[in-house]
């Protein structure tokens, strides 16, 4: 099929590509000309694993390619894909000035029935006010279709996501865009789910806030956990082999981050606010990812005291692994933190430093994990980074004044760092 995708964030960018990695004919749109220049280049904005391959291969072969002009992308295409950013406003609302310029872009572009999806994370009924923008400013007055497909995909894993999606939700109002919207999808092998418009933007909400509440479950057991002398990780493997539960997204820690937990809870709670209904559970959800990470500084300053004058070696920058990404990430929130109580630190994160120089200042940056340590009091776990448990434990231990570390990831046994001579302190356990 021919497809456009405007926006080349994290899921226009991976969509396009994988759409044009089972053969349909993509071209991206993005109004930034630097990125656009960037990517006919050959080169990626963003850190994926497996997209440049991907983003080269389908190039190389013509089925995918990038552009600034949003008029070339509707003539050339059936289906027209919007994934622009839907950033929080300071309310916690949905800012949806993107989505509305391109619909009204969309609208200018079009001369004869198009299908137009709307794949960013938008609050429910926000399809209606794109297909009353589009009618109102398409002077050609053509048939068209609003289609609602939201985006699961997890950044580090979005190849993966997106070439083996869970189901594939798509939203509409009529039957006419069924057949085109199942076309793209088939090649997927994934169940797809046929709903109303309303319905499917509710699923992309209600799924993430479901997952965060999932998260501060577990942080809230850990709490327990600490204080009745129990374990988070056993605790999480009972649970978790029961199906109805599932293992996955119990994993205790510093909280979650990110650019799509903390904004879609937001945004998901005023928008029951507007519908009139107030979500408590998910303030409360908010409310103990917040205690969680000031009950980890607190464990840090009840053993080291006082910060001042102390240096702390911190491993993890990201809002999580595999990604270079630290919008909202707790990592970064606690080494700012740990600041303000006037430490200094040696900071190291396999992916994430470039794009921390922006938001992390007077800091030490450290190209090797294994040198974080040297001069430190105590090392910090702030990212589940896989290769942080090949750490040299022995060299660290060397480096340090004292061997401490705080686990905010509880990556490290304990037992077997106690047995190593560490003071050890992790999450729940
Ligand atoms: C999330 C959703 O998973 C995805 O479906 C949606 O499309 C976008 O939002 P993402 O933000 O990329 O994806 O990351 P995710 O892997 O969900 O992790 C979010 C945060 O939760 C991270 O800060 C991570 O460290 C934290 N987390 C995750 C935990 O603290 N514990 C867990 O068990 C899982």
């Amino acid at each position: 099929m021919k497809l456009t995708i405007i926006g080349t964030g994290y899921v226009g960018l991976v969509t396009g590509t994988c759409f044009a990695e089972v053969g349909h004919h993509v071209i991206c749109v993005d109004n930034d000309a630097a990125k656009v220049k960037l990517l006919q280049s050959g080169g990626i904005p963003i850190y994926e694993p497996g997209l440049e391959e991907l983003v080269k291969k389908n190039v190389a072969a013509g089925r995918l390619s990038f552009t600034n002009s949003t008029a070339e992308g509707v003539k050339k295409s059936d289906v027209i894909f919007i994934a622009v950013p839907t950033p929080p406003q300071p309310d916690g609302s949905v800012d949806l000035s993107f989505i509305e310029r391109v619909a009204r872009d969309i609208a200018g572009a079009m001369t004869e029935y198009k299908i137009v999806v709307d794949k960013s994370t938008v609050p429910v009924k926000t399809g209606e006010k794109v297909s009353e923008t589009i009618k109102r400013y398409c002077k050609a007055q053509v048939d068209f279709d609003v289609v609602s497909n939201p985006e699961f995909l997890r950044e580090g894993f979005a190849v993966g996501d997106l070439m083996k999606p869970d189901r594939v939700v798509i939203g509409v109002r009529s039957q006419r865009p069924v057949a085109a919207m199942k076309e793209v999808y088939t090649p997927f092998n994934a169940p797809i789910i046929i709903t109303d418009i309303n319905s499917a933007e509710l699923i992309k909400h209600a799924a993430n806030s479901f997952l965060a509440l999932k998260i501060s479950y577990i942080n809230a057991i850990s709490i327990l956990c600490e204080a009745a002398g129990a374990n988070v990780e056993q605790v999480a493997h009972g649970i978790g082999l029961d199906e109805r539960i599932g293992r996955r997204f119990l994993n205790a820690g510093i909280g979650f981050g990110g650019s799509c937990f903390p904004k879609d809870l937001s945004a998901f709670i005023k928008i029951s606010e507007q519908v009139g209904y107030e979500f408590k559970l998910l303030k409360e959800v908010q409310r103990i990812n917040s205690e969680q990470m000031e009950r980890f500084v607190k464990k840090i300053t009840d053993t080291l005291w006082v910060l001042k004058d102390k240096k702390i070696g911190v491993l993890g920058l990201a809002f999580k692994q595999n990604t270079d990404d630290v919008r909202m990430s707790p990592a970064i929130d606690l080494c700012q933190r740990l600041q303000k109580e006037g430490a200094s630190l040696r900071v190291h994160d396999p992916k994430a430093m470039d794009k921390a120089k922006s938001v992390l200042s007077n800091v030490t940056y450290v190209d090797d994990m294994n040198d974080v340590a040297e001069d430190c009091d105590a090392i910090v776990i702030a990212t589940e980074w896989d290769e942080f448990k090949k750490l040299d434990l022995d060299r660290a231990k060397k480096l340090l004044s004292h061997p401490i570390m705080f686990d905010g990831r509880n990556l490290f046994d304990r037992a077997e760092m106690e047995k190593r001579g560490w003071v050890y302190k992790s999450v729940g356990r």
